[in-house]
């Protein structure tokens, strides 16, 4: 079968044998998970949502709460990343000022300024008091074609700006049935990361989002996001070889996570953390994946919100 892939460049080994065995089966996987303490990262992306600033200030609200709430608990709570809509950055900032949540904005302009209307830059994101850069979502890449070339222009250009760099990669489900995932997934961290020194790696995170499972409800199972968050640390191992990166690296987990999901897939020692989409449009749905339980973290229970929703989010997965 003859996929079209989702990046631009062809993976070298994918007229020979695929490198992901079609059992998936965990044997041959090699985890780097043990030892290395890793900070998880709870992000939301919200996407080209909500409709309207009051509807965007009454989650904030209500997640501001929660949020001020579970850091007053003493759990040792997640990173949290906010990426709203550029309109609603000021006010994910003025809402959640003192909470921990940083905000990042969800893509940036290939140029610094001049005549290109509608774009947003790297400097005027980080004077707003964004921290990070979501860059290379499948959205981008498929909806607004953008390359592998110009993944990798915007991740310098993010850490030039002083942003910490979230990229994402994954692939499509063709590729997934035709054990193109490892390769796919292979070619677009190396495409996204050339020129990024291993100290600049300390300002970047991974985070691995199927296309098949993002806005579906399918989520990926975790033995199998294991299996590629290895072998996306592989990758990482082969590019920095003895400076540590690999192991310290995180690398995110995205697609449909829900807070009846997020458990399951925090306890895979390779998953550092989520990015959310459709779930993050809702605090409650929100906050109690920040909250998310895992034995490798020494907290209580998660609590039981009830924060009153203020807006249906049109998400395909019914979210
Ligand atoms: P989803 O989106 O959680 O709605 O599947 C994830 C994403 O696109 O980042």
């Amino acid at each position: 079968m003859n996929v079209p892939l989702s990046t631009d460049v062809r993976p070298t080994s994918m007229h020979s044998q695929p490198r992901v065995p079609s059992s998936r089966t965990p044997t041959t996987m090699v985890c780097y998970g043990g030892g290395e303490y890793r900070r998880p990262v709870v992000s939301g992306n919200w996407k080209l949502n909500p409709m309207t600033s009051g509807e965007a200030k009454e989650t904030l609200k209500l997640l501001a709460a929660n949020q001020r709430a579970l850091e007053e608990s003493g759990k040792d709570i997640p990173e949290v990343i906010l990426f709203p809509p550029y309109p609603f950055i000021p006010l994910a900032s003025e809402l959640l000022e003192g909470t921990t949540v940083a905000i990042g904005g969800q893509d940036c302009s290939l140029h610094d300024k001049g005549a290109f209307t509608g774009e947003v830059s790297v400097s005027q994101l980080a004077s707003l008091g964004c921290n990070h850069l979501l860059v290379g979502h499948s959205e981008r890449r498929t909806l607004f074609d953008e390359t592998d070339v110009e993944v990798n222009k915007k991740v310098h250009l993010g850490l030039n700006a002083g942003l910490r760099v979230m990229i994402c990669i994954g692939e499509t489900e063709d590729e997934f049935n035709v054990n193109l995932a490892d390769a796919v997934n292979e070619i677009q961290v190396k495409k996204a990361l050339a020129g990024v020194t291993a100290a600049q790696m300390e300002d970047i995170t991974i985070a691995y989002e199927p296309v098949w499972a993002i806005g579906t409800g399918k989520v990926c199972d975790a033995p199998t996001a294991q299996e590629v968050h290895s072998a996306v640390r592989r990758v990482l191992d082969e590019l920095y070889p003895n400076t540590g990166v690999a192991g310290r690296t995180r690398i995110l987990y995205g697609g449909s996570v829900t807070p009846e999901s997020i458990d399951v897939i925090m306890r895979e020692p390779d998953v550092d953390g989520v990015l959310v989409g459709g779930a993050s449009l809702m605090a409650d749905k929100f906050s109690r994946i920040i909250d998310f339980s895992s034995p490798l973290l020494v907290r209580s229970p998660p609590r039981v919100l009830v924060a009153k929703e203020v807006f249906k989010v049109g998400h395909t997965d019914g979210l």
